[in-house]
């Protein structure tokens, strides 16, 4: 009797489990849209459960035929705990994207966890779930044509990367978004244009900036920025971490560090720097602060599956959360901005955006918790809304910060995003570790954050936990001037990390490593502008030379600046370098080649890169001067672009900016230089122009003016 009583139960949970796991397969729809893209839906799939989408910006432009001409195979099926979409790609495909992950820049075989996660050191699961979320992958075949696939979808998911591309979600059936190319440039492209590309960044943000958690009190600050000048390191931005607020109130300043901002503000700009300050979104719940009053006037909190307000724990205790899913709620956030903005400040760091929330299980609130929505975004559960919490979060500080000041471009930088969220802010890496492995990962780890649709990245030069070595941090600052994003940050309790903090040696490189940066500002401007109209990044795989270079496809220690200049690290093993000569190149009259730690910098045979002289911020930045490196081809030919404005402000929207193309050629020993301006205002005609053409065993210096041909003998 016992035994069939037993029986029956197992029968009866076998069958649960069966049941639990039944997959039931379905028939997508296909849509299939202009420039190559399809659109596949599930059978089930429930529109208000997935918009507004948060990545696609523009919709996929439906065309009146259905063919299916794809070669990637799109299938969905559905188990009750989760909704599965699976790309099938054919052989020989390498794998890219996913995001900011650990790892190698090839995702084959990887597996990602899209959970917006405050991981310090990257320790928990491995890094497999990071601070950012990025349902994307990018594969390119072997004769270097390409796809893109999307899965449109914010629930938490995760995406495995076998024979088969697997998202499983564990929310409702979601819409897959596949892009077809014959090359990934292609692909980044069409990427760009579904889910909007970078607004035109201020040029300081491309400068060097210097954190730590925290400079404190004002006092230091203002040292720091003495030091920079004095010692002659090109910088443009000092950070302000948590300490400046008042008891970690944010919008707050405190009284005995900084009583006074404005003026820390104005003695900062005197010297030719910027300033940023961190807010985070953990409001102090404390009847009497402003911000909390306010936010609670309007309900403005994420609130309990039981319609409380939800209290989480971060830097200031018990704090609530602004709901962003309500238009008025991130209207009353970027209002807030504005008497902040006023007292000087020139951008804006959101952290802590997962949302972080300590001392809970997994670091965050409560998957149940709700958000109230509106006309625009539907009331949900936290379990939707978790991945794009921190692009909510940014997008409505950006507004705000446009709206205090409609003449300046916003500067936000953020650590937790989603695919899209380019749109409204750069990024850094989160808490990385001091050591050599985090440095050589930083690589995969920007370039795959590249190629995921955010340009504008980089991660803690140094390493944020830990101590630096003398010896690290020297290879840090010399790759890290090379970086989209180039910030030096360091933690609370550790050893002091400004460039003169490991004595002469280092010093002496940390101005080199900087000095080759801010020649670079032309090249760097220009590709920053060519990201924000095309979706381009601006550092880049080493296979983008070639996608049809088997070869170049698994190289992660070198790495592009643009598509003319090739950076090699020190450490950098069995380098790939693309095919044709690329020669080394001086950028400041420094000599890599001999030296321990700066990159070595090749530049592409046919390339012309624009320099600036030698400055400290970008104050001084002026292209009175230009010098142009010049590498010819096989063909002895050779072009490049510089785009140019006021690197501040919106005046290019009405034609203030300049185009200019330059070509070089050599006919019978006899080079010739020419420029033209094909775009925007006519240039000084008295502008400088310094020429260097590298030949292979000497350079060629040449000088006119622009507009003039310019003639060396070789
Ligand atoms: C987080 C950030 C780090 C910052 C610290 C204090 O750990 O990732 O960059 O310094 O908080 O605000």
């Amino acid at each position: 009797m016992k035994k069939t009583k037993n029986l029956l139960y197992s029968l009866f949970f076998v069958s649960l489990l069966i049941t639990s796991c039944v997959e039931k397969q379905n028939k997508p729809t296909i849509i299939n849209c202009e420039n190559n893209v399809s659109v596949y839906y599930p059978l089930d799939y429930n529109k208000s459960s997935h918009t507004p989408s948060f990545a696609i910006l523009n919709e996929p432009i439906e065309l009146p035929k259905v063919t299916d001409s794809s070669f990637l195979k799109v299938t969905f099926s559905e188990f009750t705990d989760r909704q599965i979409a699976q790309i099938s790609f054919g052989s020989n495909v390498d794998l890219y994207g996913t995001g900011e992950v650990m790892g190698d820049l090839i995702r084959n075989g990887k597996t990602v966890k899209l959970w917006n996660t405050d991981n310090y050191g990257y320790g928990k699961d491995n890094g497999q779930r990071l601070y950012q979320s990025h349902p994307w992958v990018l594969g390119v075949g072997e004769n270097g044509k390409s796809f893109g696939v999307i899965a449109d979808n914010t629930w938490k998911m995760e995406i495995s990367l076998g024979e088969r591309i697997t998202f499983s979600s564990e929310g409702p059936a979601f819409r897959v978004i596949v892009i077809e190319k014959e090359t990934p440039q292609e692909v980044m492209k069409e990427l760009g244009r579904l889910t909007g590309t970078i607004e035109l960044p201020p040029l300081w943000s491309l400068g060097f900036h210097q954190c730590r958690y925290s400079y404190y009190p004002d006092e230091r600050v203002k040292s720091l920025a003495d030091t920079m000048r004095l010692k002659h390191i090109p910088c443009d931005v000092i950070w302000m971490d948590i300490d400046y607020m008042q008891d970690f109130k944010i919008f707050t300043f405190d009284s005995a560090g900084f009583p006074n901002p404005k003026e820390t503000n104005d003695y900062l700009h005197k010297n030719d720097f910027k300033s940023v300050w961190m807010i985070d979104p953990g409001i102090k719940a404390e009847k009497g602060f402003f911000v909390y009053d306010s936010g609670e006037k309007i309900n403005a909190w994420v609130t309990t599956r039981n319609d409380s307000v939800f209290l989480g724990k971060v830097w200031p205790g018990d704090c609530v959360f602004p709901d962003f899913t309500q238009s008025k709620v991130s209207q009353w956030w970027g209002g807030l901005y504005e008497n902040f903005m006023k007292k000087g400040i020139d951008g804006v760091w959101n952290d802590m955006n997962e949302p972080a929330v300590f001392e809970t299980q997994d670091w965050t609130m409560p998957d149940s918790n709700n958000h109230t929505g509106d006309e625009y975004i539907k009331n949900d559960i936290h379990l939707r809304y978790h991945n794009v919490y921190g692009m909510m979060m940014v997008e409505s500080s950006r507004k705000g910060i446009l709206k205090s000041n409609s003449s300046k471009r916003p500067f936000v930088l953020t650590r937790s995003n989603f695919l899209g969220g380019h749109r409204y802010a750069a990024t850094w890496t989160g808490d990385n570790n001091s050591s050599m492995k985090h440095l050589k990962q930083s690589i995969p780890m920007s370039l795959n954050l590249s190629l995921s649709g955010q340009p504008f990245n980089g991660p803690d030069i140094g390493g944020f936990a830990g101590n630096a070595t003398a010896e690290l941090y020297a290879h840090w600052i010399a790759v890290g001037a090379f970086y989209p994003f180039s910030r030096a940050h360091s933690t609370k309790g550790s050893i002091s990390q400004e460039p003169w903090s490991f004595g002469k040696e280092v010093e002496i490189v940390s101005r080199e490593a900087l000095q080759r940066r801010y020649r670079l500002l032309p090249y760097l401007y220009t590709l920053f502008w060519e990201s924000s109209n095309t979706g381009m990044p601006v550092m880049r795989p080493v296979f983008f030379n070639n996608p049809s270079e088997k070869y170049l496809r698994t190289e992660q220690e070198n790495f592009l600046l643009g598509s003319d200049l090739l950076i090699v690290p020190k450490w950098s093993e069995n380098s790939q370098v693309p095919p044709g000569k690329w020669r080394n190149v001086s950028i400041n009259g420094e000599n890599s080649l001999n030296h321990k730690y700066h990159p070595d910098v090749l530049i592409r045979p046919g390339a012309i890169v624009p320099l600036c002289n030698t400055i400290e911020s970008t104050n001084s930045f002026s292209l009175d001067t230009i010098t142009l490196l010049v590498s010819l081809d096989t063909n002895l030919s050779a072009n490049g672009i510089l785009y140019s404005d006021a690197g501040e402000g919106f005046q290019y929207q009405d034609g203030e900016f300049s185009v200019i193309e330059f070509f070089a050629e050599t006919k019978n020993g006899i080079s010739t230089l020419r420029t033209q301006i094909i775009d925007g205002n006519s240039f000084p005609n008295d502008t400088k122009i310094n020429i260097k053409l590298i030949l292979d065993d000497r350079i060629v210096n040449s000088f006119g003016l622009i507009e003039q041909t310019i003639t060396m003998k070789n």
